[in-house]
């Protein structure tokens, strides 16, 4: 298999949970702390490997090209004044990373966002990241992980995690045949179950390492009733070769920051490990909570 290089960002959803945030702003754009959620997806895909970043992009939003745009005039002027703290801030890419925006057109899913990458594919496998799926840095790389296992067993890999039962008829669902270890084949995935129907707790998350076979199965995947074309339905597909499709369990702490208590609670884990505000932020929520 050749390197795994390139990373695709579905960054054009309505987000229409995070109204009215995201009338004009991705929520991708929403900060945990003074970092956007994208770039720590960016700074995942870039430790594990990845050197050419794809964007998926809503058309009307352009603030994730402004985010990664090198800023010269800005630079020179930190650079005049000898603000190199500020100057490191600025630098969201590092060089010899390379950049792609493709418009969306319309929202017609993650499936129909990601097919739109396949030209700039080619016959490679690719990763998939969804920022709004934060993973807390500092852990293992989830990025690197399914790599790593796409490498080893020459097959997709999709990151996964047991969710609650009140969630499940969120989150595509796989039920995995488990040998022990990580990394386990899949024998069923669907999208969205009611509870009673779901094949197991183990709910897909926004990490993969997907196979080009899987534009050809997009293309061939009918839109759902609300009229989006959905990923988990072509994965589903990969499924009629044997040994095609793996899950991975996810060891890092995640979030859903495409919904307000996760975004809520990826912001206060994160603020009680910075240092310049976590003891505040910890006096802060003590004195909150020091009448409940
Ligand atoms: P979500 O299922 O969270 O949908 O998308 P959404 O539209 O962004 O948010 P809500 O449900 O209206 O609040 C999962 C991921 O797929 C991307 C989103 O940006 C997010 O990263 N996506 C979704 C697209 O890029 N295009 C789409 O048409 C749909």
């Amino acid at each position: 298999m050749k390197k795994i290089t390139k990373a695709v960002f579905p960054v054009g959803g309505m987000g229409t949970r995070f109204l009215p945030a995201t009338k004009s702003i991705p929520k991708e754009m929403l900060p945990i702390i003074d970092k956007p959620l994208i770039q720590y997806a960016v700074e995942e895909a870039i430790a594990a490997g990845i050197t050419t970043l794809i964007f998926i992009t809503s058309a009307s939003k352009h603030a994730i090209s402004d985010h990664f745009d090198p800023k010269p005039l800005l630079r020179k002027k930190f650079d005049s004044e000898g603000k190199q703290h500020l100057l490191d801030k600025l630098t969201t890419i590092p060089s010899g990373i390379t950049r792609v925006f493709i418009p969306q057109g319309e929202p017609l899913g993650l499936g129909h966002a990601v097919l739109q990458a396949k030209d700039i594919i080619g016959d490679e496998y690719f990763s998939v990241i969804l920022a709004d799926d934060f993973i807390k840095p500092g852990g293992d790389n989830p990025t690197k992980q399914l790599i790593d296992a796409a490498i080893e067993n020459s097959a997709s890999v999709i990151s996964v995690e047991e969710v609650p039962d009140d969630r499940v008829s969120q989150y595509g669902i796989a039920d995995i045949n488990n040998n022990g270890s990580d990394v386990n084949v899949i024998e069923t995935i669907v999208e969205k179950p009611a509870l009673e129907d779901a094949p197991s707790n183990l709910g897909v998350i926004g990490r993969y390492v997907l196979s080009p076979e899987v534009f050809g199965l997009l293309e061939d995947t009918q839109s759902d009733k609300g009229g989006e074309i959905q990923l988990t339905d072509a994965l589903a597909m990969l499924l009629n070769k044997p040994d095609n499709l793996y899950a991975a369990t996810l060891k890092g702490k995640r979030y859903d920051c495409g919904h307000k208590l996760g975004y809520i609670q990826a912001t206060i884990d994160c603020a009680l490990d910075d240092g310049d505000i976590s003891a505040d932020v910890t006096q802060f929520i003590q004195s909150l909570t020091k009448n409940v």
